[in-house]
């Protein structure tokens, strides 16, 4: 290998204002870096401006460089030394940090952590910390920086160390060196600050950046590929599939044998097929690959591809994960989310949280939500399996992030398979299995559904669940209701009508309707569940045989009906938070049914709904 190319990525933490921008900015500069003239550009700019120079102002100016597209090459942000290449991922915030540890090409291997000398170890600071430790970046060097400001003095950079030590200490980390540093003044970063600091004779930051290990080369690792498409080309009678993705560890040539997971599905690889360059018959981690396969299989997105023989991945529909969690909405056991993971894409539910912890002061708690910043152990429950690794196989296949509405909200990794079995991690069996489903339909005559009738109040939902019920009893069709004003007497009398409260009401509703659906009740739920994403959630815990029913009628038509007098109540004052008025209704966004009770009398309501059930529980009238 020769020198250039030995490459390695770091990573630059801290707290904001610590000085990170000018720690990176300062290495650009003091290596050489920068573009030929950006160092006088930035300073002639600061000049015209009449303000002082700074250094990190030179990555906020490649940034905008980069932002339009101009200087390709700074985009990443590297420097040389005479040892290797340096890619700096810069971390500005805690979502871009997540994001570039776990789905990002560039993975670090060590860490800067940048303390303010004046501000000492910070919130951040720790959290920081925690997050390197969770990701398994082991060789860490910490900065103390901006010395200027505190007169170089050795105290302070000493106190600082011990404190940050004993902290690393407790989550299983050690920085492998403390460097007082003036990343504004340039002391000890590319050369030692003798004068200002005689009292400090270690490496400087370049010399203890060269002193870092390059982490094992990742092509002597296992072999694995997540599919990132599935590429069909049908021209001149060429039915050649090509599937495409990254090598994220170990290498394979032409003629392998291949293992696909979770699927299983095995082939062999016919040939490599390279875009606009010479064709190969092997490739390595890091590789942006195409191939065909000996035999035609159907592969999705998601898959891993790995190497008969190689240590297979694990699969998994449970899993047990240290993650953090960055949301602004709290990571709960009733809600739908997606995992990621390599290049798969699940639906996931949180099942149980078994402590969480405060990344920064380290303090647990047993509690069944994560809030934003808490780090916790979680157990996740996927909806399919997915493959991945563990950190001592391969690290990045088990680092996974959980998207929340379209945004990614926390992330982590994966330290164990669960079997998906009967006993679950409380030992609770899941009982109740010596009847099939199968065997049950036979007997009763047809199967369970959940009937999810959604609506404001007085919109006609349990008016027509009765109409419904009393035509299929009368059919013999094994038909309840459970009706929302029912449960809160009994089994949600706890509850009151703030969003959590409601939020936890249909979650247990979405609970009891599917046993009830399994015992093989037609089940008719009749709840305002205002809110889409824990409908969501109970089509999700009933697995299958669900049927969301919008009762539809305008807010007028209820207030005018007011079949329990509850619109006059809210009108004089006597209730608040009530749905419709000063609390939100979310209509379904996409229900299997629509009955409009404005405009359909309520006998062709039933009819409609009676007919649609029979058709899904396979029963002809
Ligand atoms: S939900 O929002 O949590 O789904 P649910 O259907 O269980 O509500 O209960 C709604 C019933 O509670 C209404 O039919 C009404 O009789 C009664 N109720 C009392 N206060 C309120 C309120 N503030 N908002 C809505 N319904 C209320």
């Amino acid at each position: 290998m020769t020198m250039l190319d030995e490459m390695m990525n770091i990573v630059v933490a801290g707290h904001v204002d610590h000085g990170k921008s000018t720690v990176i900015g300062r290495l650009l500069a003091d290596t050489d870096s920068l573009p030929e003239g950006k160092l006088q550009q930035v300073q002639d700019n600061c000049k015209r401006n009449s303000k002082p120079f700074e250094y990190a102002f030179l990555l906020d100016a490649l940034k905008a460089e980069q932002a339009q597209g101009i200087t390709i090459d700074t985009a990443r942000c590297f420097f040389k030394t005479e040892k290797r290449r340096y890619i700096i991922i810069d971390a500005p915030g805690h979502i871009e940090f997540l994001k570039n540890m776990v789905t990002g090409a560039s993975r670090a291997e060590a860490a800067l952590m940048v303390i303010d000398a004046n501000e000492g170890v910070e919130e951040n600071t720790r959290r920081h910390g925690y997050f390197l430790s969770m990701l398994g970046i082991k060789q860490i060097a910490v900065l103390v920086n901006k010395m200027d400001l505190v007169g170089y003095k050795k105290e302070v950079f000493d106190e600082i160390k011990e404190k940050y030590t004993a902290f690393l200490n407790k989550i299983g980390l050690e920085s492998m060196i403390y460097i007082p540093v003036s990343a504004t003044e340039g002391k000890n970063i590319a050369s030692l600050a003798t004068e200002e600091m005689p009292w400090y004779d270690g490496a400087t930051v370049l010399d203890q950046l060269d002193l870092f290990n390059n982490i094992s080369p990742a092509e002597d690792l296992p072999f694995r590929l997540p599919i990132q498409d599935v590429y069909k080309f049908t021209e001149q009678g060429d039915n050649r599939r090509i599937m495409a993705g990254t090598i994220e560890s170990g290498k394979f040539s032409v003629g392998d044998k291949l293992v696909f997971y979770p699927s299983g599905k095995k082939t062999e690889v016919k040939s490599l097929e390279a875009f606009n360059a010479p064709v190969k018959t092997s490739a390595q981690a890091g590789e942006a690959v195409g191939f065909t396969m000996k035999e035609q299989i159907y592969i999705r997105r998601g898959e891993v591809v790995c190497r008969e023989g190689d240590t297979p991945p694990c699969v998994g529909v449970r899993l047990r994960t240290n993650l953090f969690w960055l949301g602004r909405d709290n990571l709960r056991t009733d809600k739908v989310y997606y995992l990621k993971c390599g290049t798969a894409k699940v639906e996931m539910t949180l099942e149980h949280v078994e402590r969480v912890v405060n990344a920064s002061d380290l303090s647990c708690i047993n509690r069944q939500y994560v809030e934003r910043n808490e780090v916790a152990e979680c157990i996740l429950q996927l909806d399919a399996p997915i493959a991945f690794d563990l950190t001592d196989t391969v690290a990045a296949m088990g680092r996974f992030v959980i998207v929340d509405d379209y945004e990614v909200a926390g992330g982590g990794i994966i330290t164990e398979a669960l079997p998906a079995g009967d006993f679950d991690h409380r030992n609770i069996r899941w009982s109740g299995r010596n009847i099939s489903a199968g065997e049950r339909k036979q007997i009763l005559g047809h199967n369970g559904l959940i009937v999810w009738m959604t609506g404001l109040s007085g919109s006609g939902k349990t008016t027509i669940a009765e109409g419904v019920e009393k035509q299929l009893v009368s059919m013999g069709i094994s038909a309840f209701i459970l009706d929302g004003d029912n449960l809160r007497r009994g089994l949600n009398e706890d509850l009151g009508f703030s969003a959590e409260d409601r939020r936890e009401n249909i979650r247990r509703a979405a609970h009891v309707a599917s046993l009830f659906k399994t015992a093989g009740m037609v089940t008719i739920v009749t709840l305002i569940s205002p809110y889409e994403e824990s409908r969501r959630f109970a089509r999700k815990v009933a697995k299958g045989d669900f049927m969301e029913v919008y009762v539809k009628a305008d807010l007028e038509t209820c207030k005018l009906r007011d079949p329990k007098n509850l619109y006059k109540k809210v009108e004089e004052g006597a209730i608040t938070s009530f749905t419709g008025i000063d609390s939100p209704y979310e209509p379904p966004t996409a229900p299997d049914a629509v009955l409009d009770t404005v405009l359909w009398s309520e006998e062709e309501c039933i009819e409609t709904l009676v007919n649609n059930i029979l058709g899904r529980i396979g029963v002809s009238r």
